[in-house]
């Protein structure tokens, strides 16, 4: 800060008591007064109470008087007031004289600002200026969320009732459109609003860049609970595997066009070097578009006028073909439950739909998992879960402190956190421990015996025969919130199989008594015959493949991607068993 930034601030408490000889609260309730009287005498419909923002406010601290303001007619617009006392006797005397003789202004219509009935926020600081050797005081004062000078119809022949179109949840109070809970709205914008206006915004780029599979959008409790539970920080730990975030500064639809604009007007360049930076963390504004979340979520921290938006089930970013070559049809492509409606993705039925997803298709998905890692692995006993009623029943009655008491007898327990993408969830939570190497993987192992849980590794734990999961709320740490809680029997020791790629059996090989072999997994029931597959043949194919062919690039348009290539598994399986590493 220099001297003369230091002086202007200082000059401005001065100047504070110099002019605000009037309290605040007082000065706006006679604005409000005359806003009422005006709403009624004129029959305007939608006249809003104008109510005290600290957002505006932090907005107007650093703007100084006399220079241009371009961030100015946006999502507010100033004034200035020569006094609070009296302003509303000089806003009623502006607005007569506008009345009878209507002018047009590009920057600001000083009083009259105060008369735009759409307007719900104001803040307002003392400021002062030499004249002739004089120090005189004058107020600044913001208007906001309207960027557009909007007055009523003042031809006295409105046939509306005064009152009658106020904004979400605003209410009817003798003319004045007042708020239902005034600690509720914000300048930077109600959490709720965005659904709407984000959907809005997904369908337009939906239609605009013929994206197959945009799915609208639905405000899940369950993330929200979960936003509140979290420890907040500008990274999130726990990011990244069902769930995407996005901090925002203010929430108004015009601002978030403007930085999706800013975007698409990148390079193509640009835009990849864009979302490669951010894709393992946040990528703003286009965290918006991800075609497939499905759910959305946005809070505020008490007392904090940052703003987090949760979008789920997805961890991983996925951008639609934004070349604007994309031939195919909007809301082609949809999930499960969802169908077109106007070029996106809606869900049949929202009430059923949840961001912790359903149990459907989760055992089978678990069961791919566990046998490609199996045959990735060799693993000789890699069995079946199949889903128990009695370790439902078990789960059903516990909390996590009796979850951690009663582990690692006849069950143990691994945590997800979503029913769906299983299978991406486990990866991104055990291919650490596979590529490191064998000192480090024991470290790993010996580090988390001493814990109740291995984790993700819990689901790979070959012995294990059953399952059952619930949600369960994680009450401290710093992983609070709501889980999916799983046991799986009949273990309680952990065991992982030897991922050093020494074995010599095949996948399938060592099944328990009762269990047979189909394609590399122990089943209960007898198998339906399948070829047989040597896979030290086909990596040795892939070897020699590998050797006269460049590694393929990695994709930056992924769709979903739930695998790592065959091929590429293969290569670096065939590198583990050569190097031996
Ligand atoms: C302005 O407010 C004062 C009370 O603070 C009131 O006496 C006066 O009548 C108001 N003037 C107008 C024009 O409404
Ligand atoms: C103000 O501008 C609007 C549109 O730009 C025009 O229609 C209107 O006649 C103008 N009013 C006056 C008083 O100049
Ligand atoms: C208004 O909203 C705040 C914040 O959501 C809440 O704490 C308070 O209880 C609400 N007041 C009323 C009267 O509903
Ligand atoms: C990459 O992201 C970081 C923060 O995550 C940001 O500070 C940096 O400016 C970004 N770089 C580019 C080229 O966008
Ligand atoms: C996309 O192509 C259409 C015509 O094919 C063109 O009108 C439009 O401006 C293009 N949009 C962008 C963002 O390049
Ligand atoms: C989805 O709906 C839009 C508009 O109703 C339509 O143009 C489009 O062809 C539909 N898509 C499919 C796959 O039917
Ligand atoms: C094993 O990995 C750890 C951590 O990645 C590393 O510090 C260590 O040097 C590695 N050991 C060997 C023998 O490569
Ligand atoms: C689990 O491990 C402990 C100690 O290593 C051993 O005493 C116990 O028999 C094992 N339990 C089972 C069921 O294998």
């Amino acid at each position: 800060m220099n001297l003369f930034q230091s002086l202007v601030i200082f000059l401005s408490f001065v100047a504070i008591k110099d002019v605000a000889s009037m309290d605040r609260e007082d000065f706006i309730s006679d604005i409000n007064v005359l806003r009422r009287d005006y709403a009624n005498r004129f029959k305007v419909p939608n006249m809003h109470e104008l109510i005290w923002s600290w957002g505006l406010f932090n907005i107007l601290i650093p703007l100084e008087w006399g220079v241009p303001w371009p961030e100015a007619r946006k999502t507010w617009r100033y004034l200035r007031l020569e006094s609070y006392e009296g302003a509303n006797t000089s806003t009623k005397n502006a607005a007569e004289k506008y009345f009878s003789n209507p002018y047009n202004r590009t920057d600001s219509y000083n009083e009259l600002e105060f008369l735009n009935p759409i307007q719900r926020f104001y803040a307002c600081i003392g400021r002062s200026e030499w004249i002739r050797e004089e120090l005189r005081g004058y107020c600044v004062c913001l208007v906001g969320t309207e960027g557009e000078f909007t007055i009523f119809d003042t031809s006295g022949n409105s046939k509306k009732v005064p009152g009658s179109e106020c904004h979400k949840r605003y209410k009817n109070d003798n003319g004045l459109c007042v708020p239902n809970n005034k600690t509720e709205e914000w300048y930077d914008g109600h959490p709720q609003d965005i659904l709407e206006d984000i959907n809005q915004i997904r369908k337009v780029y939906s239609e605009k860049y013929n994206v197959p599979n945009m799915h609208q959008l639905i405000w899940s409790d369950d993330l929200l609970k979960n936003l509140q539970k979290m420890i907040w920080s500008n990274r999130f730990q726990d990011a990244c595997v069902t769930w995407r975030y996005v901090h925002l500064d203010n929430y108004i639809k015009t601002s978030i066009e403007s930085e999706l604009d800013t975007f698409f007007n990148k390079i193509p360049l640009e835009k990849r070097l864009f979302i490669r930076n951010g894709s393992d963390t946040t990528l703003r504004s286009l965290e918006f578009l991800n075609p497939l979340q499905k759910f959305i979520a946005c809070g505020r921290k008490t007392n904090s006028l940052i703003m987090v938006c949760l979008f789920g089930t997805e961890g991983k970013f996925t951008m639609f073909d934004y070349s604007n070559k994309s031939s195919e049809i909007p809301g082609s492509n949809c999930h499960k439950g969802y169908r077109n409606d106007s070029g996106v993705c809606v869900a049949i039925k929202p009430e059923e739909e949840s961001y912790f997803g359903r149990q459907l298709d989760f055992m089978s998905d678990i069961n791919q998992i566990r046998r490609r890692y199996a045959k990735e692995y060799r693993v000789p006993n890699m069995h079946e879960l199949t889903w128990s009623n009695d370790l439902a029943e078990v789960l059903e009655h516990l909390h996590m402190t009796g979850v951690r008491a009663q582990a690692k007898k006849t069950w143990r327990y691994g945590a997800i956190n979503t029913y769906d993408n299983i299978i991406y969830q486990i990866e991104k939570g055990v291919t650490f421990f596979f590529e490191s190497n064998r000192t480090a993987k024991k470290i790993h192992i010996e580090s988390l015996s001493k814990k109740d849980t291995m984790d993700r590794l819990e689901f790979l734990n070959p012995l294990q025969k059953t399952i059952a999961c619930g949600r369960k709320e994680e009450e401290g740490g710093y992983r609070r919130g709501i889980y999916i809680i799983c046991l799986l029997g009949p273990e309680g020791n952990f065991t992982i199989f030897d991922t050093t790629f020494q074995w010599q059996a095949s996948a399938g090989s060592k099944c328990d008594k009762g269990y047979y072999n189909e394609d590399g997994l122990c089943i209960v029931q007898i198998p339906t015959q399948e070829p047989i597959i040597d896979y030290r043949k086909m990596a040795e194919e892939e070897k020699n493949k590998a050797l006269t062919e460049e590694p393929e690039p990695e994709p930056l348009l992924e769709n979903h991607g739930n695998g790592i290539s065959l091929g590429y598994l293969l290569a670096f399986l065939l590198a583990k068993l050569l190097f031996n590493i």
